[in-house]
């Protein structure tokens, strides 16, 4: 008997972004001139179309899949050099982030929902509340947490609110947590995280031998000079925090799909007889043997963004 995973049960109005475009629909065919005025708070796209090096990049590159002596078929699982190299060099400068921690895939949208694949069952996982809810819902898939209450929460979260009363600003978990998903700047509340902020949360991390889940694909929109782009600014970073970007929002590949991930080499996990296991090593396995690449055209695309 084909048995299936009954944590997707859990999930009962399906993903969240699907469900508000079925309501907006219902609604405007409904209520047509009430609906002129909606403010729509699901999902959003870019606004503008791919910038003109990364159509060229994209052109040539197409130009040499072409040539029997420019082609290349499979390639490396972990993204090609030249792009990982122009993400250390361009975005990572100066952090002490090498090319061989860079992950290069197809989407931060996989990246957070994949990377649960290397961290063990019964962990306690701290989510910002409101939240990106791709975090919430691969924690249900994969059952880490009970079933969702009447106002859609799941047991067994450690949900961290944040709302006008704390200035969007989490507070610490009270209880000691395993993995933290932080979002900054944040989807959907806007917040940025200053340094004194990112420095409070790698000290509780470090202190309490948990990872941060670190998603910066909004990290283009900082406008403030004091503000970190990374949480790599931050001393102890690498020995406790996995980052996530993505092309998405600064480049305008929502359709084009490219993003990476940091895993530094320091960073640690733990298994259960308390030996420590580099977690860069179980994302590699992970990444090369459920994961086959990002297209060469794509990755040259995405390595002319950085001329732009
Ligand atoms: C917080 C956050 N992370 C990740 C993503 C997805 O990024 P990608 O397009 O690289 O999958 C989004 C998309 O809206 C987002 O809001």
């Amino acid at each position: 008997m084909a048995r299936v995973n009954e944590n997707f049960l859990k999930l009962k109005a399906g993903y969240l972004f699907p469900e508000i475009g079925r309501r907006v629909k219902a609604f405007t065919e409904s209520e047509p001139e009430k609906a002129k005025r909606l403010i729509r708070c699901g999902i959003g796209d870019v606004t503008e179309p791919l910038p003109g090096a990364a159509r060229e990049a994209m052109k040539s590159a197409v130009d040499e899949l072409g040539v029997r002596e420019t082609f290349r078929g499979y390639g490396p699982e972990q993204g090609y050099e030249f792009l990982r190299k122009a993400i250390v060099d361009n975005a990572f400068n100066g952090f002490g982030i090498e090319a061989g921690e860079i992950f290069v895939s197809d989407g931060s949208k996989c990246d957070t929902g994949n990377i649960l694949d290397i961290f063990g069952d019964g962990l306690r996982i701290a989510i910002t509340d409101p939240v990106y809810p791709v975090y919430v819902d691969t924690n249900v898939m994969a059952g880490n947490t009970g079933e969702a209450d009447e106002s859609g929460r799941f047991g067994g979260l450690v949900y961290l609110p944040c709302t006008a009363e704390n200035n969007f600003e989490p507070a610490l978990p009270e209880e000691p947590v395993d993995l933290i998903y932080l979002c900054f700047p944040n989807n959907p509340t806007g917040t940025v995280a200053t340094r004194a902020q990112l420095e409070k949360w790698v000290a509780y991390a470090r202190e309490h031998e948990a990872v941060i889940l670190f998603d910066a694909a909004y990290e283009s929109f900082i406008q403030g000079t004091e503000i970190p782009h990374s949480i790599y600014e931050i001393d102890g970073a690498r020995e406790c925090a996995i980052e996530f970007r993505s092309f998405s929002k600064n480049g305008g590949f929502t359709g084009v799909r490219c993003a990476y991930t940091v895993v530094p080499k320091d960073l640690m996990g733990t298994t259960q007889g308390g030996e420590k296991v580099a977690l860069h090593g179980l994302w590699a396995r992970r990444q090369s043997t459920k994961f086959n690449g990002v297209s060469y055209p794509v990755q040259r695309a995405a390595e002319a963004l950085f001329s732009v």
